[in-house]
């Protein structure tokens, strides 16, 4: 039988035109409050606010911090029970009607990379909140419990999904994160408790499925002015810490043929990752983002560098077979600069397909919101292809404008964050309907 939960309260504001408490609307008629969301967003971005526009606020920041209560209030407000796992995420739990039946979560994070935008995150987590509140304040009980989930640390390394899904490793937990603090006082400091992590941690099967919702970062859906992007897999990715030791010595007194300078092997390095990258047809990626070189003065010869190196693709055997490529590039520009590399894995995040029943879901939502979509990858990380590990996984994309994201310069129209929160609700809807969730 088809489920029909009636609203008696107000819709949602874009939804909404009379109320007639005589006629019975049915869910297929809810629609979110874009207006609440744009609000909201515009008052988390206060939170770790740069003069130049956007936010740092790194996980574990004090920014994060205040990011996270404001957060738990607006899930307050939208009636949701609020508790931290000992993973320090934020879970907003909405009982259903069988409470033997698995929690359909959905979520994002609002932490951001340092010089962020408003958007990466910020757009899932907010309007999952909207969903929920939406549900609340027209009395739809959903058949499952319904989990609003805020990961920690998404951008240093997708930490609190990993938590979550039972890949973080102890060792990982001393790694310095971006806030400075180490991720094991990180996770102390927004509230978690490091040395119970296993009690956050859940099994394949736990989840009935998780949604997120996020802005695309990419150009495809504005330049070709779609309305929803859905996702079919995001992509693996992979960071080194690469140390290249040569010797430091006096830059005035060391003739150029007697050298050993880890920044220009550094450099020689940074061009074979771009090289290699790029010597194989596809969309696989390689960046070297991060580098400094010690002792770092004009006048001595840097004899230390420390860079990053990270590698993303759909297939996990192709950032192995990149990796090794690069390998033997390095091999053979430490030979010639009388240099030593050496490579330390970081951080591994897997590529993971979506679920093909949920992006059916996804695609009906849209097109019965008279919104159209387009099957793309995802080339970010995000904290689903995680949950991909526990359960059946779904992703909505929006449009960014110009494709820019990890920039002050990230924006999001609201009424495609308005489109894509209404695509999320409807799929959770259709979810908790499915014989198969
Ligand atoms: C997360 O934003 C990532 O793709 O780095
Ligand atoms: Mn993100
Ligand atoms: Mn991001």
């Amino acid at each position: 039988m088809h489920r029909r939960e009636f609203n008696l309260g107000l819709l949602g504001a874009a939804g909404a035109t009379f109320f007639d408490p005589l006629s019975l609307r049915s869910q297929s008629e809810l629609r979110v409050n874009g207006k609440r969301i744009t609000d909201h967003l515009s008052a988390l971005s206060e939170f770790g606010k740069n003069p130049q526009g956007g936010v740092s606020r790194v996980a574990y920041s004090e920014a994060d911090r205040q990011g996270r209560e404001y957060a738990m209030g607006l899930m307050r407000e939208a009636r949701l029970d609020v508790r931290l796992d000992t993973a320090g995420n934020i879970i907003g739990r909405r009982a259903g009607k069988d409470a033997r039946r698995r929690p359909l979560m959905f979520g994002s994070h609002i932490d951001s990379v340092p010089e962020g935008g408003n958007y990466d995150g910020d757009v899932g987590s907010l309007s999952s909140i909207e969903v929920a509140r939406t549900l609340a304040e027209n009395n739809v009980t959903t058949r499952h419990p319904l989990e609003v989930i805020i990961f920690q640390n998404e951008e240093g390394g997708l930490y609190g999904s990993r938590a979550f899904s039972g890949e973080l490793q102890e060792k990982e937990l001393d790694i310095v994160s971006t806030s400075g603090k180490t991720i094991r006082d990180g996770i102390k400091f927004i509230g978690g408790d490091p040395a119970r992590l296993a009690e956050a941690r859940r099994k394949r099967g736990d989840i009935a499925a998780y949604l997120e919702l996020h802005i695309e970062q990419g150009n495809i859906l504005h330049s070709e002015k779609i309305d929803i992007g859905v996702v079919e897999g995001i992509v693996g990715i992979k960071w080194w810490d690469v140390d290249i030791e040569g010797f430091s010595n006096h830059a005035g007194t060391t003739p150029m043929n007697q050298r050993q300078d880890a920044l220009l092997a550094g450099a020689k390095f940074i061009q074979a990752v771009n090289a290699t990258a790029t010597s194989v047809p596809g969309r696989q990626v390689g960046t070297v983002g991060r580098i400094r070189a010690l002792p770092g003065a004009p006048n001595v010869i840097p004899g230390k560098v420390v860079l990053s190196l990270e590698l993303r693709d759909l297939d996990a055997d192709k950032i192995e077979m990149l990796y090794q490529k690069i390998r033997d590039e390095a091999r053979q520009i430490a030979e010639a600069s009388n240099t030593k590399f050496d490579f330390k894995e970081i951080n591994v995040n897997t590529p993971a397909p979506t679920d093909e029943r949920v992006r059916k879901l996804i695609f009906d939502s849209a097109k019965e919101l008279m919104l159209t979509t387009k099957l793309m990858p995802s080339g970010a990380g995000h904290d689903a292809q995680d949950m991909a590990r526990l359960g059946p996984v779904g992703m909505i994309f929006v449009p960014s404008i110009g494709g820019i994201s990890h920039s002050p310069k990230e924006f999001s129209r609201p009424e495609d964050i308005t489109n894509g929160a209404n695509v999320l609700l409807h799929t959770v809807l259709k979810l908790d309907n499915a014989g198969w969730v």
